[in-house]
């Protein structure tokens, strides 16, 4: 069973924060609701999330850092995001970015993307564990796929039960329901999600605020949550072999001769290894400008749906 530890425990917030730096989970509360936190830049303990909350797909998940300054050695700030952050953090609401220069934060976290959402939540203890803890953290709201998001400690202890190592015990979370997530790569702020911070009280610091759909990050279709990452070059995928022109992805032991360039998401076959390498293994692959990129099948199973999932939204074009 998780041990479910009181958060006003000095050596609870530390060990919480040992596992994080280990590459385990952790369930901790913020203002808003409880997270499902993992080191942002160990991409296999960004892959063990989705596996957690069993999503058929990756969305880019928001980074939690202690101060503004820590965020900003994460994402670009711009004018605006120094006067949000000014008014609002800590607090319940989410920019998004473009990545920073060197930023640490693996692809997987961002979903591939080139912007990254983040905050500074208001609850002390969680402060208190980011600073700790030393690492961006990378947590979704901590609840199954499908399922609302948890406001107790209990949910999330009944909901993960020993797939997780530890939920970091608040009380019930004030504010109750997400954060609410804030575009600020275009010449206006956009709203992509509404939450815990009021669509007026951004209004009454940033001027009038663009309609989402204008909004460069918004979803582009619907029934599509966001942007994806593409490749460049075109995916061919479930290839048994590589073409001359093609680099190729391969999973797994057994791969086709091939005197092209090849990466393999995981010569062992593991899915977890595989998400954690699929974003950059992409981008490694489009930056050598091949004709095409070959990808082996990947297993339909446990990470390998969300993988499919991605490869194929790549695919169509
Ligand atoms: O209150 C909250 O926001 C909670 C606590 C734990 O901080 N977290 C949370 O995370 O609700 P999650 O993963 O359930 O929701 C993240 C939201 C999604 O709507 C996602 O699409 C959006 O943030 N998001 C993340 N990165 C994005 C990006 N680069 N561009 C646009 N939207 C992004
Ligand atoms: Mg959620």
């Amino acid at each position: 069973m998780t041990s479910s530890s009181r958060a006003d425990s000095t050596d609870a917030i530390s060990q919480a924060a040992t596992f994080l730096r280990d590459g385990k989970l952790v369930a901790f509360a913020t203002e808003t609701v409880y997270g499902l936190g993992a080191d942002a830049t160990n991409a296999e303990a960004v892959a063990a999330i989705f596996e957690a909350k069993g999503r058929p797909r990756f969305n880019p998940l928001i980074i939690h850092v202690p101060d503004t300054e820590a965020a900003r050695s994460i994402v670009a700030f711009n004018e605006m995001a120094e006067r949000l952050a000014a008014h609002f953090w800590p607090g319940a609401l989410t920019f998004v970015l473009p990545r920073a220069l060197d930023c640490p934060v693996c692809r997987l976290a961002g979903a591939g993307l080139d912007t990254l959402a983040v905050r500074v939540p208001a609850k002390e203890s969680a402060r208190r564990l980011l600073r700790q803890a030393g690492v961006p953290v990378a947590a979704p709201s901590a609840n199954k796929s499908g399922k609302v998001s948890p406001t107790r400690s209990a949910h999330v202890a009944d909901a993960f039960g020993d797939e997780i190592a530890m939920v970091l015990d608040d009380g019930p979370c004030p504010v109750g329901l997400e954060s609410t997530v804030i575009d600020l790569t275009g010449s206006r702020p956009a709203i992509l999600r509404h939450g815990g911070v009021p669509a007026e009280d951004i209004e009454a610091v940033t001027g009038p605020l663009d309609t989402p759909e204008a909004a460069p990050n918004t979803p582009s279709s619907p029934g599509m949550l966001l942007r994806h990452y593409a490749t460049a070059a075109p995916l061919r995928l479930n290839a048994d072999k590589a073409r001359a022109n093609e680099a190729l992805l391969a999973f797994g032991p057994d791969i086709p001769s091939f005197d092209g360039t090849t990466l393999n998401l995981s010569t062992t076959g593991d899915l977890r290894e595989a998400a954690a390498n699929l974003f950059e293994m992409m981008r490694q692959l489009d930056e050598l400008a091949p004709a095409a990129i070959a990808v082996m099948p990947i297993p339909e199973t446990g990470l390998g749906a969300a993988i499919n999932d991605r490869l194929k939204r790549a695919a169509e074009r």
